[in-house]
């Protein structure tokens, strides 16, 4: 069924494993990550960024598409419809307006009080309607659809803003930047774990951790340990489809049917979900 992350991540957070919000692009996403959530008893968060959203025709066409799915699939497993880096109050607004079960607002550009106050907005408009919501301080660099954030932009979030920011706007859960990176990472990446540690004890929240492509298992294993409740991946089921898509045009240079290369490509996804969610720990917690 078609829920928030709330329950979800709450029950993530109690019982030390992570749940995965994985960005959907188009159809073929949507289908294999719900069918892989389905394959191993997982919840299962659909990110959607709002380029993304445009990309598939708007969110009332991203609702429609993922309802369509969970009937035609027999979904059984919870599943959250996210915006995902919401980047205004309208953009959340409309989100939940169209069904979306779930909205973050980015407003980790703004100072403190600014981010606090566009926070405590979304949450009140989205809390009346069932829907959870997830905030962002500091600053997570790289690149995700039109959001770059330069390295010397990227920030580290401090503890004591994420004590106020959570008490002041009641969100559901939060995400510090500390040291994750969108897109690929360049070297090893410098997870701040101390400050994680601190800031869940402080703010007792499920734990988001941005940028999960290319974290390596024993980073991924100690976040969880330290309250990380949710993980977003993109870039690695990305980088496993066009991979795929490749592959098969290549060998078949004269194949033009999509239903030839694109069928392939869910089958990579589906695989790199199935790999995330057994990571995560979250498979059979459905
Ligand atoms: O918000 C989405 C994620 O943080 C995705 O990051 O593309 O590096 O996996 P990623
Ligand atoms: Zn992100």
């Amino acid at each position: 069924p078609l829920v928030s992350m709330k329950e979800m991540l709450d029950v993530a957070k109690d019982n030390h494993y992570a749940v995965g919000q994985f960005n959907i692009n188009n159809l073929e996403f949507t289908q294999a990550i719900l069918q892989a959530a389905q394959e191993e008893s997982s919840p299962v968060i659909l990110g959607v960024s709002e380029g993304a959203a445009k990309y598939m025709g708007g969110f009332k066409t991203v609702v429609l598409m993922v309802k369509g799915l969970l009937e035609d699939y027999n979904i059984t497993v919870p599943v959250a419809i996210h915006l995902d880096h919401g980047s205004s109050f309208e953009t959340c607004a409309k989100a939940i307006h169209a069904g979306f079960t779930s909205v973050m607002i980015d407003g980790s550009h703004h100072p403190l009080e600014e981010n606090i106050a566009l926070t405590k907005k979304v949450v009140e408009l989205a809390h009346f309607h069932g829907v959870s919501v997830e905030a962002e301080l500091g600053r997570i660099g790289g690149q995700e659809d039109d959001l770059i954030v330069e390295d010397a932009d990227a920030a580290y979030a401090i503890p004591s803003e994420c004590k106020q920011l959570v008490e002041e706007t009641g969100v559901d859960c939060f995400a510090p930047a500390l040291g994750s990176v969108h897109g690929p990472y360049k070297g090893e990446p410098n997870l701040g774990f101390d400050r994680m540690e601190e800031i869940f004890n402080t703010t007792s929240l499920p734990l988001v951790l941005h940028g999960g492509t290319g974290i390596p298992t024993k980073d991924i294993q100690k976040a969880i340990t330290l309250g990380t409740s949710k993980i977003n991946v993109n870039t690695e089921n990305q980088i496993s489809s066009a991979k795929r898509v490749r592959e098969v045009l290549a060998e078949k240079p004269n194949e033009y049917d999509p239903r030839k290369y694109l069928g392939p490509a869910r089958e990579a996804i589906k695989e790199t979900v199935i790999g995330k969610m057994r990571e995560f720990g979250s498979s059979g917690k459905a």
